[in-house]
This record gives C-alpha cells, sequence and structure tokens, in this order.
C-alpha cells in the first residue's frame, strides 16, 4: 500500500443508540503510522468511534475507510483492526502464552507461526519471562501488557486502544505511556488511542481530536489544542490548573468585565469570553483585582486562587510570594496569550 493512502478514514460518521445520537458527523483521517488521540469526558464518544472502526457498532450514516476501502459492510474479523479494551479480560485458566496466542488460534493459524509471532510481541513489550505465568500470578501492569500483546500478535493495519492505562496508577501509567509511544515507532503502524486523560493526549498524540457530546470540538496538533484552542470548552479542558475564562465586551479596543480592563485588537464585541492560562498570569500590574480564597500547592508550582466578586480566577504565583487569605491583589495577564472567543469560537 502506498504511503499517500490513509490507515483510516472516517467520513461524517454518525451512529446513534436508540434515541441517543452517540457520534455526529464524525471526520478524521489517520496516516500511515500515524498516532491519533480521542480526547474528551466521560460519555462523549470516544469508545463509540472506536467500536465503529472495529466494526462492532453500526453506522447510522457515514463510512469508515481503511486504507481505501470502505468496510462499513465488513464484519469485525474481516477488517484488520486490533483493538485493546479498557476492561480487558485475560482467560484467567491460561497461561500469559496462551492468553497472547488465542487470536491466532481462532484464525488457525500455523502452530509454529504462532509460537515466533507470540514471542516476537512479548519481545516487544519485555514479558518474556512471564510467558508461562497465569494472569493471578501478574501485576496489574503486567496484565495490561499481555492485554497490548494479544492486540499486536495480530499483524493488523490498524491498532485500536481504549483507555488502556485508566487502571493503572500515577506512576505505572506515566511508565506505560512512554512504553507505547515505543511500542508504536516500532510497530510503525496507525494507532487510534482513546483518553479523557489530557496529559497522555498531549505526551502521545501526534494529531488530538477533542470530542464533546458526539461531535469534534477541534482536531489538530499537541500544540494547535493547547496553544490555539477552537473553543472555551478545549481551552478549559487541556492544561491544569485550566484555562481563566472571564465572561465580558469589547469596547475600542479593551476587555472589559468582571473589573478586568486589558487592551485587545479586535473589533467592538457585545459579548466575548476571555481566557488566560493560570501560568500566564500574576500578582502585580494593574489588569484587575480580586481577594484571595485560597493558595494551592502543586510541588512545582504554587497557585492563588482570586474571587473578582463572581467569577474566581487561578493566578500562579512567584517563588516566596504568599498572599494572606481575604487580602485583595492586584494581577496582571501576558498580553500576547491571552485567548478571545465569540459565539463559543475563537476569534
Ligand atoms: N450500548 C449502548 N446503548 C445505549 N447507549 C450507549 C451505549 N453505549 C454507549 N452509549 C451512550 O453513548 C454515548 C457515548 O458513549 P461512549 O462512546 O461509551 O463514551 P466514552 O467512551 O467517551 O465515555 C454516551 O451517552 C453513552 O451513554
Ligand atoms: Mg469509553
Amino acid at each position: 500500500m502506498t504511503d499517500d493512502v490513509p490507515a483510516l478514514e472516517l467520513r461524517s460518521l454518525t451512529l446513534r443508540y436508540g434515541e441517543v445520537v452517540a457520534l455526529d458527523a464524525i471526520d478524521l483521517v489517520a496516516p500511515q503510522g500515524s498516532f491519533t488521540v480521542l480526547l474528551g469526558p466521560s460519555g462523549c464518544g470516544k469508545s463509540t468511534v472506536l467500536r465503529a472502526i472495529a466494526g462492532l457498532e453500526r453506522p447510522a450514516s457515514g463510512d469508515v475507510i481503511v486504507e481505501g476501502r470502505r468496510v462499513n459492510d465488513l464484519e469485525p474479523q474481516a477488517r484488520d483492526v486490533a483493538m485493546v479494551f479498557q476492561n480487558y479480560a485475560l482467560y484467567p485458566h491460561m497461561t500469559v502464552r496462551e492468553n497472547i496466542a488465542f487470536p491466532l488460534r481462532m484464525r488457525r493459524v500455523p502452530r509454529a507461526d504462532i509460537r515466533r509471532r507470540v514471542e516476537e510481541a512479548a519481545r516487544l513489550l519485555a514479558i518474556e519471562p512471564l510467558l508461562d505465568r497465569k494472569p493471578r500470578h501478574l501485576s496489574g501492569g503486567q496484565r495490561q501488557r499481555v492485554a497490548i500483546g494479544r492486540a499486536i500478535v495480530r499483524d493488523a493495519r490498524i491498532f485500536l486502544f481504549d483507555e488502556p492505562l485508566s487502571n493503572l496508577d500515577a506512576r505505572l501509567r506515566g511508565e506505560m505511556r512512554r512504553e507505547i509511544a515505543r511500542l508504536h515507532r516500532r510497530l510503525g503502524k496507525a494507532v487510534v488511542y482513546v483518553t479523557h486523560d489530557q496529559v497522555e493526549a498531549l505526551t502521545l498524540g501526534e494529531k488530538i481530536v477533542v470530542l464533546r457530546g458526539g461531535r469534534i470540538e477541534q482536531t489538530g496538533t499537541p500544540e494547535d489544542v493547547y496553544l490555539r484552542p477552537a473553543t472555551p470548552f478545549v481551552a478549559t479542558f487541556l492544561g491544569a490548573p485550566p484555562m481563566n475564562i472571564l465572561e465580558g465586551r469589547i469596547e475600542s479596543g479593551r476587555f472589559l468585565g468582571s473589573g478586568v480592563e486589558l487592551p485587545v485588537e479586535v473589533p467592538d464585541c457585545p459579548r466575548v469570553e476571555l481566557g488566560f492560562r493560570p501560568d500566564r498570569s500574576r500578582l502585580g500590574g494593574e489588569d484587575g483585582r480580586g481577594r484571595v480564597e485560597l493558595v494551592e500547592n502543586l510541588g512545582s508550582d504554587r497557585y492563588v486562587h482570586v474571587d473578582l466578586g463572581g467569577p474566581t480566577i487561578v493566578v500562579r504565583l512567584a517563588p516566596g510570594e504568599s498572599p494572606r487569605i481575604g487580602e485583595t491583589v492586584p494581577f496582571s495577564v501576558d498580553r500576547d496569550v491571552i485567548h478571545l472567543f465569540g459565539d463559543g469560537r475563537r476569534i
């Protein structure tokens, strides 16, 4: 297959569960060897997209195209797509080797090939010493690796991962994240990876698709979605602490709202939302002032929550700054990294 045919395309994919519109006109192009992350809150349709690609759900309209070929009418087994499920279940009575071999046995792959491919997958995932163990003698991270092994042992064209790390603790998640990135480079296959975790999305994704309520809010590189969010939803979903959003208006080149006043270079507008990240604002200056509500220590950084008499914003503290609760403080915002939204879209 030539390089310019995408590994996967979704064209205006719409899918309903009874009355519920789970996916509404989803478009996606995943080039060969690419890593695409679907990011969004619980219930936004992430798993449904994967299930539609794998053939486990049938779209109401739209197309699923794998390497240039429409596969809507193909059974899951005929699609050349491998999936790691969120709640992976290993067969408890089988060894690791048998678990990984299972999809190949189902496909009646010759024994010698099974052996070779299982060992290859085990080597990629560094679980060779575990091949003869039963799942109950494995740690959570090791079980997760076996589940991934069971997916990659097939020579699929596309790999789908549904929140594969959500059952692991934070430290192990970081480790597995790096391992999945490495695995992707070595497999050289297109991956579509689902998560609700913005850190996972930003660190793994070459392309990030932000979903909300079955619709795409924004598709872009990690830089695009973080630095130039298309909507207030994307702006606040990526980044921690989340971006501050204030309602107001634009009048003669100034944003006015919640006692905040800032020069901006956009035309007058009666209703806008101003966004700025906590780490792009500081105490001091004269963009606005408010009452200190809380100081939050996140280890590497400390943040102060400032009540503007309605909305509350979060501002990063400089080393040594220790505002008192209840004190009124001035703050200012980096002018070159403010975000303005009108009608819910980036201006
Ligand atoms: N089998 C189903 N029957 C009915 N509704 C479903 C089913 N599966 C998912 N949904 C609904 O479809 C929407 C998307 O679900 P899902 O794709 O699982 O979201 P996510 O994976 O992003 O958490 C949700 O509103 C969910 O309740
Ligand atoms: Mg899900």
